[in-house]
């Protein structure tokens, strides 16, 4: 029982990423596997790759133009319109860790469309049915992404 337990918790798929251009196609089959409406929370340092993969995502959705794609700071949120409306959000300047309802973003969350949210670690309980994703800068050009898909153990 206790194997099965800290395997329910370590969860998920491990990538390893060599460049941006791999870290976007790891996005495309993000977006391969998600099921409309779908919620993906970023966590990651600054500069991990959470905006690349993001874009990645944005091309797997069917956006045209990705130069669209860029951190949206200081308005909490972009919408890219491709084969169903993306949101973007990046709540790095949220200040503390707040729930999802004081951000003014529940409106749309889980509602339709793909919400993307960058700085997940500013939401207070995370949000549930969510694809959850963790990168990890490790050295140079490499990253180390774990992605759970919604429904399992983080
Ligand atoms: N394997 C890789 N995957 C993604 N980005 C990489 C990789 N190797 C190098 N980089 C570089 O790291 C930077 C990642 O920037 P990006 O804006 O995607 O990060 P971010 O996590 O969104 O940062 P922020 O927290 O500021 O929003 C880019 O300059 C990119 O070129
Ligand atoms: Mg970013």
């Amino acid at each position: 029982m206790k194997t099965k337990k800290r395997q329910a918790r370590i969860g998920g798929k491990r990538y390893i990423s060599s460049s941006p251009e791999e870290t976007r196609k790891i996005g495309v089959e993000v977006a391969q596997s998600l099921f409309i409406p779908a919620v993906v929370l970023l966590y990651g340092d600054l500069g991990s790759g959470k905006t690349t993969l993001t874009r990645g995502i944005a091309e797997g959705l069917g956006l045209e133009d990705l130069s669209l794609v860029s951190s949206p700071s200081y308005t909490l949120v972009n919408v890219y319109q491709a084969r169903c409306p993306i949101y973007h959000v990046d709540l790095y300047r949220l200040e503390g860790e707040r729930d999802l309802y004081s951000t003014g973003i529940d409106d749309f969350v889980g509602r339709e469309g793909v919400t993307v949210i960058e700085w997940s670690e500013r939401l207070a309980g995370g949000f549930a049915g969510a694809t959850v994703i963790r990168i990890v800068d490790a050295g140079g050009d490499r990253r180390e992404l774990n992605i759970i898909p919604p429904g399992e153990t983080r």
